[in-house]
């Protein structure tokens, strides 16, 4: 599907790929629904996108994924704002450092809250009616941390592998009704998420990754590593005997 004048709901919108999609997107004419807590941001962004397009494009709206029982009510607000809703892509994420010798359930919590189940609960909203339409898109970001369980960061890779196995099987369930459903994979991104950590491979801009990620949606990928060479590491982390897996502290 062609991204080009379409209606998107944007959710995590306020920083890093999310900022950098809403971007992105506006330059296909898209109209935008832009979705986070930090409402300056959100309305720093879209006065931005709104000021170079001459027009109105991009609207903001304060949320929090983990206020659950808001989102049904607000996807209905956007529906009404926009005229309609084509397409959702969901940025939302959390990863708070987690020391090789910390055991943090609150650090855990919250990233279960925000990575999956705000998740499934914007996804669910949007899944239900794209179904009903037979027509949409969902995008959801998740990482190349799901790939894999690893001695790094146990929260973090386990809330992108349950997302990552929740789009598969809403893929499974609704593209036989004509309903896309995108799991993007990056490697490192230079956003507020990695917050300046040394990373092994160059991590790429918030710009490159948004560009990649709507190339991505518009081949109607179902599953897509961002930057791909990701795919391969992939590949060779998930056939990695566990005693190799035991040893390694990435
Ligand atoms: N950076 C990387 O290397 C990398 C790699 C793989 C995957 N990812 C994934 O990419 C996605 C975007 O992350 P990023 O790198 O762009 O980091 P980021 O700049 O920190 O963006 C995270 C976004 O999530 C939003 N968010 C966090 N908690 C929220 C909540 N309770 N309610 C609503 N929105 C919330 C933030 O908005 P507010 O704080 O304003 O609410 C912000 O817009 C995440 O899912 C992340 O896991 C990132």
């Amino acid at each position: 599907m062609k991204l080009d004048q379409k209606n998107v709901v944007l959710v995590g919108a306020s920083s890093g790929i999310g900022a950098a999609l809403a971007k992105v997107l506006a330059g296909k004419g898209c109209s935008l629904a832009l979705i986070a807590r930090r409402e300056p941001q959100l309305i720093a962004l879209a006065d931005d996108i709104n000021h170079n397009a001459g027009k109105t494009l991009a609207r903001a709206y304060r949320g929090d994924v983990t206020q659950y029982e808001t989102i049904e009510p607000l996807f209905d607000q956007i529906a009404r704002d926009l005229g309609g809703i084509d397409v959702l892509i969901y940025a939302s994420g959390v990863m708070p450092s987690v020391k090789r010798d910390e055991y943090c359930f609150e650090k855990d919590r919250a990233m279960i809250e925000v990575n999956v189940l705000g998740a499934m609960a914007w996804i669910n909203v949007a899944a239900k009616r794209f179904e009903t339409a037979r027509s949409g898109v969902i995008a959801g970001i998740s990482s190349i941390a799901g790939d894999r369980g690893r001695a790094s960061m146990p929260g973090y890779i386990t809330s992108k592998a349950a997302l990552d196995a929740y789009l598969e099987s809403i893929r499974n369930r609704i593209s036989r009704y004509g309903v896309q459903v995108t799991t993007i994979k990056p490697g490192y991104v230079d956003t507020d998420l990695l917050a300046g950590a040394k990373t092994p491979i160059k991590a790429i801009s918030p710009d490159q990754a948004a560009r990649e990620i709507v190339s991505a949606i518009e081949d109607g990928a179902q599953v897509r590593y961002v930057p791909g060479f990701w795919r391969w590491i992939g590949m060779a982390v998930k056939c990695a005997p566990s005693f190799i897996m035991q040893r390694v502290n990435f």
